[in-house]
């Protein structure tokens, strides 16, 4: 008898993503819950945007595209990097999602072995991706302020340690590094000689000071990036990364054996993207964010954040991720334990990308089980 589970390669068994899938197999059940379980904006893809989309399809933009990406959609993104940081050794690829950057930046500089420092709680690719590509991902617990403490970072790395990943703002704790923080870091892996991924696709939702990337101190560092939580383009999947022109070039060589280009029409979409503000989307965020903040800040202990649409929230004292769960599903409520982004079970995400009527139920449920 073949035991098909037999030819399943090794790495499979590396790693699961039973927890989230838990939580998503729970939230179709539900019936009109207060999910806070979800990674993505609740407004619908602006309507510019949509226009294009269906544009394009009606001209039969259809078909495969060149692997680095269109032309109008690559020179305007390039001319937005070029802008910002006047580096003429960077170049860009426009990817299937920010997973396509991550996946391929991953694939083009790990090698069995190397070390990938990640911050702990981390977002769940982050974990996984390293360690398809054979490496070891070495976590540095930032709890419980997830500021950055340079020493940490300065004492793991090891002469494998290959990349640092950073993720401003972040998922799950919306806290972003500040300004010193990213220049420590920045400095740190290039005085060591350690590429730098940053993964800024929560950039647009900073909410009190400015985005700052490490590539203002740190040229070598590649850029993740993408229109899914921005312009609500989640399914669509558009992507691009940009960094040092050898990097960009054997992601693209990749990219052209894998995914092969980013969907076509979803491409020109982008192009109009670029030019469809979202300011009065991140102004009700940051207003969700203070009101949040605000109304739990009796009942949990947590650190406000700075960005993205996350809230990462202490769990009450003795009760793990998994019991405080079943508490909040009782109240049709869902939200995900932190250990699904940590070796650590003791604090849980709140995704308040909701309406502020779901918002308002989501706050009452959480102060009624703070003390359960
Ligand atoms: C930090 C972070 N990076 C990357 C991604 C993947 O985004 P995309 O949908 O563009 O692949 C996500 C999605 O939740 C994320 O939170």
């Amino acid at each position: 008898m073949v035991q098909v589970s037999n030819w399943l390669a090794n790495r499979t068994s590396l790693f699961d993503s039973s927890g989230i899938r838990e939580v998503f197999n729970l939230a179709k059940e539900l019936k009109d819950p207060i999910n806070f379980s979800i990674g993505q904006v609740d407004y619908p893809l602006p309507e510019p945007v949509k226009d294009s989309l269906i544009q394009s399809i009606e001209r039969g933009q259809t078909n495969y595209t060149v692997t680095q990406g269109i032309a109008p959609l690559r020179e305007r993104l390039k001319k937005q990097v070029q802008e910002q940081y006047n580096d003429p050794h960077r170049d860009l690829l426009v990817t299937s999602g920010t997973s396509g950057g991550l996946v391929l930046s991953m694939m083009a500089l790990i090698d069995p072995g190397d070390e990938v420092i990640i911050f702990d709680p981390w977002f769940v690719m982050y974990e996984s991706l390293p360690q398809l590509c054979g490496g070891v991902p070495v976590k540095i617990n930032i709890y419980p302020d997830f500021r950055l403490d340079i020493q940490k970072v300065r004492d793991a790395i090891t002469p494998r340690t290959k990349m640092i990943i950073t993720n401003c703002p972040a998922n799950p704790t919306g806290i972003s590094f500040n300004r010193e923080e990213i220049q420590q870091l920045s400095e740190l892996a290039a005085e060591n000689d350690i590429c730098l991924i940053s993964d800024e696709i929560y950039s647009k939702f900073s909410y009190d000071k400015e985005h700052v990337s490490p590539v203002e101190f740190n040229p070598e560092t590649t850029v993740v990036d993408g229109f899914s939580k921005s312009h609500a383009m989640t399914g669509l999947r558009l992507g691009f990364a940009h960094g040092p022109a050898p990097i960009i070039a054997e992601m693209i060589k990749l990219q052209q054996l894998t995914f092969v280009c980013a969907p076509n029409p979803v491409q020109w979409a982008g192009v109009t993207a670029i030019d469809t503000p979202i300011d009065h989307h991140v102004d009700a965020f940051r207003k969700k964010r203070d009101y949040l903040a605000d109304e739990l800040s009796k009942y949990y202990d947590f650190v406000k954040p700075d960005g993205s649409f996350y809230f990462f929230p202490k769990l009450p004292n003795g009760v793990s991720g998994r019991e405080f769960l079943t508490r909040a599903i009782e109240h049709n409520m869902l939200l995900i334990p932190g250990n699904v982004f940590s070796d650590q079970d003791t604090h849980f995400r709140i995704a308040y990308a909701v309406s502020e009527s779901k918002l308002q139920q989501g706050v009452d449920v959480l102060k009624k089980i703070a003390s359960s």
